[in-house]
């Protein structure tokens, strides 16, 4: 399979040439899904004894498959959370593949693990953390977010040795994003949702609804789950406050900042997230607002010897582990995963090439955006902004629409090639839901895009 021949060399030129074509192109066009028996007509079967040929097969890639499929980083993506990853951090996403280095361990991994702690020494600095918290690139927010939350109820389990066998609760709001329930449903956890309209949990909420449970429900809580940006509304979290009513009480404090992690480099917005520094645990996924490619994600520890008591693998064969050369950081010994690919390592060389101040001026580009977007909706008639932009998420509505209206839009929108906007809800409404990752998008995207809802 390794032997270098002439179809090899032409599928090679075949691939860069679309990846270079891919990345130049700012604004690709807006695919969108067709029905699986259409695409098996159109391609066929692609699977056979003798296969199709990288030629054929690549072609029917290019020029079928990947029109089925929306580019996140389009600048009038503007649904769930879209991403822009550099052009840097996808090229280095090849040469990742191209390396073929395990991720596990330092004896196999050393110089691109070297790569991957890079980076995440800035991000670990843009918490405010105390000197020796560190952290491990992981698949994306929920893989961060079940590793921090098993680490989390081994730790409960140590301080408290007769909840060997108890069923572990965990307290989060409403407004947390739905992995915090599936990710507890994993780990067969009870979840307490502390109700909050406003998608806002804050630590007088907190201490209220700690105080109403039952003494047998208050001794299984093992952490509470604070959000740095919901999901829908971009709200963060009163982090402040929870993380003193987490300290008194002694529950571990996570945040999850998947979306909202980037702002943390944004000194506009820096402020809306003290009280992280006390986290015990926090997710931030470079794969949504730090422009890496699918898929990155991360968590950072405060005292990451504990991430290591909950996921150090034991195993004859593991064992090895005796060269100098090989002592070092295990990204296996942090996480859920054994065998893992380096996903910090594109995220490093963005970072490396362009320097921290331009992160910043892009995340900071986001926000602003976002608040054009809410201006340019205050103008509007027909349209009613719903609440203040938070981050890089507006929130509005068309006058008058049902939510059939903004499903009819939203399709048409997309079927045209034209622009991915979702609508949400509000308070149990609907909504249209604006959110900025690209730089790139422009004034004239926003206005175009409002144009279509006269
Ligand atoms: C706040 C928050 N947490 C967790 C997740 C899940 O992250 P992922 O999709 O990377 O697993 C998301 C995804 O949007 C999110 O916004």
């Amino acid at each position: 399979m390794h032997t270098i021949d002439i179809e090899l060399v032409e599928m090679t030129l075949d691939v860069m040439k679309y990846a270079i074509d891919r990345i130049s192109n700012v604004t690709p066009d807006l695919g969108s899904p067709k029905k699986e028996e259409e695409l098996l007509r159109i391609v066929g079967e692609t699977i056979t004894p003798e296969g199709i040929g990288g030629e054929n097969a690549f072609q029917l890639f290019r020029d079928v498959l990947v029109k089925a499929t929306v580019p996140i980083d389009h600048p009038r993506h503007l649904a769930f959370v879209p991403a822009a990853p550099t052009r840097a951090a996808i090229m280095f996403d090849l040469v990742t593949s191209a390396s073929s280095i395990h991720g596990a361990y330092w004896m196999e991994g050393a110089g691109g693990i070297f790569c991957e702690n890079q980076a995440m020494k800035w991000l670990v600095s843009l918490t405010g953390l105390p000197e020796g918290a560190f952290g491990v690139f992981t698949s994306g927010g929920t893989a961060a977010n079940l590793s921090a939350l098993v680490t989390a109820r081994q730790e409960w389990r140590e301080q408290h040795p007769g909840n060997d066998h108890t069923r572990a609760l965990l307290i989060t709001s409403t407004g947390a994003h739905s992995s915090i329930k599936s990710m507890a449903k994993v780990m067969d956890a009870d979840v307490h949702l502390v109700n909050s309209e406003d998608e806002f949990l804050s630590g007088d909420q907190l201490r209220s609804a700690l105080r109403e449970l039952s003494e047998s429900d208050r001794n299984r809580v093992f952490a509470v789950v604070a959000t740095g940006g919901t999901t829908n509304a971009g709200i963060i979290d009163d982090l402040r406050g929870i993380a003193g009513v987490c300290e008194n009480e002694k529950i571990w404090f996570h945040v999850d900042c998947a979306y909202g992690g980037g702002a943390l480099a944004a000194k506009s917005v820096r402020h809306l997230f003290n009280g992280i520094e006390k986290a015990d645990s926090i997710t931030i996924d470079p794969h949504k607002w730090l422009f890496s490619p699918y898929d990155c994600g991360a968590v950072i520890y405060k005292d990451l010897e504990l991430a290591r008591k909950a996921h150090s693998q034991k195993g004859a064969y593991l064992e090895i582990f005796k060269d100098e050369g090989a002592q070092g950081f295990n990204p296996a010994d942090y996480q859920i995963q054994l065998t893992r690919r380096l996903r910090g390592m594109p995220l490093w060389f963005s970072l490396a090439m362009h320097g921290t101040n331009k992160y910043r001026k892009a995340i900071e580009r986001g926000i602003k955006l976002a608040k054009i977007a809410a201006d340019k909706v205050k103008e509007k008639e027909n349209l009613e902004l719903i609440r203040p932009a938070s981050l890089s998420v507006v929130l509005f509505k068309r006058k008058g629409w049902t939510f059939e209206d903004y499903r009819d839009w939203t399709y048409k929108n997309h079927n045209s090639g034209f622009a991915l906007v979702t609508p949400s809800l509000w308070k149990g409404e609907s909504v249209i839901r604006f959110c900025f990752i690209n730089p790139d998008t422009t004034k004239g995207d926003i206005d175009a895009i409002l144009d279509t809802l006269d």
